[in-house]
């Protein structure tokens, strides 16, 4: 079941058009992320969802029952959401206990879930402080549990963590996973964070200027985007020439086996040019009797674990490719041949 539905979302500030035409569904205890840059609509996109703006066009539906179309309108405080908005905005007047408790039943308020809470995102010793003896974090972290404590249907998290010190934050988020996947939460953390929303997230949409450009699990994310542009953005980048027939792409480097020939817009015809994104560690250092294509090694870069090597290829000689590899204790020397094979799939795009 998808406990969030959004169909042909538009919402407009003025005549400055903010989310378009935007589609997405959540399935039920999922925990997904919206990844964008600053000003792409992500917190407009929770205020729709939490209903503190209207849709213009489009609908909204919760759990299957809509909350907001032309002729729909459901209140805020009746969709079981736990909003933590990106400022936190606490209650001022309120001690940090009663602001975390404010959305319970009276009973409830000073009862163990509010400790819990408070222990969970390190604030155990503050519950009688005010916000203004709180630094901006804490008060952050307060935010965070006064959201959780209703025991939402789905949490919308904007930015909860990013006044938080690289240590903490690390800790807190992984524990806020999976506090909401016991529960069985469906949750949606908004981030400008790539790391925090591959690390965390189910899946992952990617939001620019208001529309979603891919909605996926990270890995595919990763080896399948949707465009060079996002390619480029998500890790390094090599991108190859070459010439599509019968659902490989023949490159430089050897025919490859093309992923996603059916997703491609307007399909991909014997012949087509196609720009092919090749992973770094996808390249294998082979030997001379299965290699499909010999480089020059520019330079290394050694991290331990794996290896960087920077070459430059013989096919055109102008060519530069990064390659990753694991066997990061027997590097070739800068200057030296290599012999290249390239394993696995790609994807690749026309070349208009
Ligand atoms: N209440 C408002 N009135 C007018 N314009 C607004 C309003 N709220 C947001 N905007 C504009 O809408 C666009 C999207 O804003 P939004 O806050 O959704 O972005 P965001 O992705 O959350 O950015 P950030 O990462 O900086 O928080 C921005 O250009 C912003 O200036
Ligand atoms: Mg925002």
């Amino acid at each position: 079941m998808n406990e969030l539905e959004i169909n042909g979302l538009d919402k407009s500030y003025g005549t400055q058009g903010v989310l378009r035409n935007l589609n997405l569904e959540v399935s039920a205890g999922t925990f997904i992320s919206i990844l964008g840059p600053s000003g792409s609509g992500k917190t407009t996109l929770l205020r729709v969802i939490a209903g503190f703006e209207r849709a213009e066009r489009g609908s909204v539906r919760l759990g299957g029952e809509v909350v907001d179309d032309e002729t729909h309108f459901v209140e805020p405080e009746r969709r079981r959401i736990g909003y933590v908005p990106q400022d936190g905005s606490l209650f001022p007047h309120l001690s940090v206990e009663r602001n975390v408790g404010f959305g319970l039943a009276r009973r409830d308020r000073r009862g163990k879930r509010v400790a819990e809470l408070l222990d969970m995102v390190g604030l155990g010793g503050m519950a009688e402080r005010f916000p203004h003896q709180l630094s901006g974090g804490q008060q952050q972290r307060v935010a965070l549990a006064r959201g959780l404590a209703i025991d939402p249907a789905l949490v919308l998290l904007d930015e909860p963590f990013s006044s938080l010190d690289a240590s903490l934050r690390s800790s807190v988020r992984h524990d806020v996973r999976q506090i909401l996947k016991n529960a069985g939460t469906t949750a949606i953390l908004v981030t400008h964070d790539q790391d925090e929303a591959l690390s965390l997230a189910d899946r992952v949409a990617i939001i620019r200027e208001g529309r979603i450009r891919q909605f996926d699990t990270p890995a595919r994310i990763y080896a399948q985007p949707s465009s060079p542009e996002l390619a480029r953005e998500f890790g390094d980048a090599n991108f190859l020439e070459g010439i599509a027939k019968n659902g490989v792409v023949e490159t430089p480097l050897g025919p490859l086996e093309l992923e996603n020939a059916t997703s491609v817009e307007g399909g991909v015809s014997d012949g087509t040019k196609l720009l092919v994104l090749v992973r770094p560690e996808q390249f294998v250092l082979g030997t001379d009797h299965d290699a499909v294509g010999t480089a020059r090694v520019l330079d290394t870069e050694f991290y331990g674990h794996d290896a960087v090597l920077k070459l430059l290829a013989d096919f055109d000689g102008t060519t530069t490719l990064t390659v990753r590899t694991s066997d990061a204790t027997n590097l070739p020397a800068p200057g030296s041949q290599v012999f290249l094979e390239i394993h696995g799939g790609v994807v690749a795009w026309p070349i208009v």
